[in-house]
């Protein structure tokens, strides 16, 4: 098992590139199913769930090659249609290859994907659009066994939530079904956009992405692109977090300001200064911290939740009173009795996180529990007094590109160390 060894109380500054979006990368290398040739991506962070999505990409008959952050996609080779147990449970976005399964061989099976720390992760809606477009949806022992013997058709669809996962899957369905597919009430998070830009590069024919109406005509075929995966604001976020809780100062280079409109605000009300540029953005922090009255939780282009945990970690030494209210899961708090461990008072009630302000945190032994609650404990870190050591590396390792590197570059004084 490895483990992160952070010396805290060092002020991050330098400059450091944002790597490529984990949460864009996974829809894209599954939209890669549905293209006859190869697909290159660029940008793609070396992260695990990117080699497991590849595993699975493998097991389907793709050929995939990862060259540093080069991802290659073969997908000529006719495509199976079943992601075996193991590899589901590697990772749970991997419900993403549904969509991408069924537009192309009209059939899949995989496992019920499992919760996770943040929840139950249910996948009705998903389930329910892809009825709609005339799959028969069968479960038994926690396997899913999705048909659609007429081929996939196009279909009016209303998600009662606009989920991530269920917009991206439903996109990916409908990009060569037969017919015109609505979709009403769609996330408009920038990753939507990011995959249509893609599709519709390949020849798809994407309307409305990146709004709540999100209108595709199937179309025969897809054609093969090279394409660069967005950056990845949660990787900003996290960074911004780094320079507020240290005092220090940050160029991020490939930030998308646009993809954080809700962030930037917060963290201005945290005491720090955000210049954005097209390709950057500048955050230092120069004044005391300030605790913000209320953050809420909101799909985009609300605060991210990916963002609630780090910016809690931040906030834990600010002055003054700050509330959470986490809306998008319903445990998504799992890294507050860590925080705490670490000195920070903050209390949890039912969605809200009640964060007081104290003078210091202390290095201390913690463990991650999933990836951005992993996160926020290497931002507390980087703040507190003393050594703390972080286990549960593994969930780090899922959405942040050797953490430790990226952190060290900056003056922090990261290892890595295995048991
Ligand atoms: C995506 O997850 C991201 N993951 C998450 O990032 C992110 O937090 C989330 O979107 C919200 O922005 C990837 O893109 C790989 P949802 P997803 O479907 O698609 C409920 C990270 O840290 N829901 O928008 O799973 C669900 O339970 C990860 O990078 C249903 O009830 O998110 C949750 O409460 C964590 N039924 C809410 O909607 C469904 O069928 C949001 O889920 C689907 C979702």
């Amino acid at each position: 098992m490895q483990r992160l060894i952070i010396e805290g109380e060092k002020r991050l500054s330098g400059e450091i590139k944002v790597q490529g979006a984990k949460n864009s990368a996974l829809p894209l290398l599954s939209a890669a199913l549905l293209v006859q040739g190869e697909t290159v991506l660029h940008n793609c962070p070396r992260l695990s769930d990117v080699f497991a999505a590849c595993r699975i990409l493998g097991h389907l008959g793709c050929e995939c090659r990862v060259s540093g952050n080069t991802v290659t996609v073969r997908a000529d080779a006719p495509c199976g249609c079943c992601v075996p147990d193991e590899l589901m449970r590697e990772m749970r976005s991997s419900i993403a290859f549904l969509g991408a399964i069924l537009g192309r061989t009209g059939e899949c099976c995989l496992s019920f994907p499992g919760g996770c720390a943040l929840g139950a992760r249910p996948i009705d809606l998903h389930l329910e659009a892809l009825r709609k477009m005339g799959v028969t949806v069968t479960e038994k022992h926690g396997m899913l066994r999705c048909v659609c013997p007429g081929g996939l058709k196009g279909a009016q669809i209303h998600l009662s939530f606009p989920s991530v996962g269920a917009t991206e899957n439903i996109i990916l369905a409908a990009v060569l079904a037969k017919g015109t597919t609505v979709i009403g009430n769609a996330a408009k998070e920038p990753e939507i956009k990011d995959l249509a830009r893609f599709l519709n590069l390949c020849g798809a024919r994407i309307q409305g992405a990146g709004t709540d109406t999100v209108v595709i005509e199937g179309v025969d075929k897809l054609s093969p692109v090279e394409y660069t995966v967005m950056p990845d604001r949660v990787c900003v976020c996290t960074l911004m977090s780094a320079a507020a809780i240290t005092g220090g100062e940050i160029t991020v280079r490939g930030a998308a300001a646009e993809d954080i409109e809700a962030v930037i605000p917060v963290y201005e009300q945290m005491g720090c200064s955000v210049y954005t540029y097209s390709d950057r953005l500048f955050i230092s922090r120069t004044r005391p911290l300030r605790a913000v009255d209320r953050v809420v939780t909101l799909p985009y282009p609300g605060f991210p939740t990916d963002a609630q945990a780090m910016t809690m970690a931040a906030l834990s030494l600010a002055k003054g009173t700050s509330i959470m209210v986490e809306t998008i899961f319903e445990n998504r708090y799992r890294h507050v009795s860590e925080l705490v461990r670490m000195g920070a008072d903050i209390r949890v009630e039912g969605r809200t996180a009640v964060i007081k302000g104290v003078d210091r945190l202390y290095g201390a032994r913690v463990e991650a529990t999933d990836l951005r609650g992993g996160a926020a404990l290497a931002v507390a870190a980087l703040a507190a007094e003393g050594v703390t050591e972080i286990r549960g590396l593994r969930y780090i390792d899922r959405g942040y590109e050797k953490i430790e590197d990226q952190l060290s570059s900056l003056g922090a004084s990261v290892r890595r160390v295995s048991e």
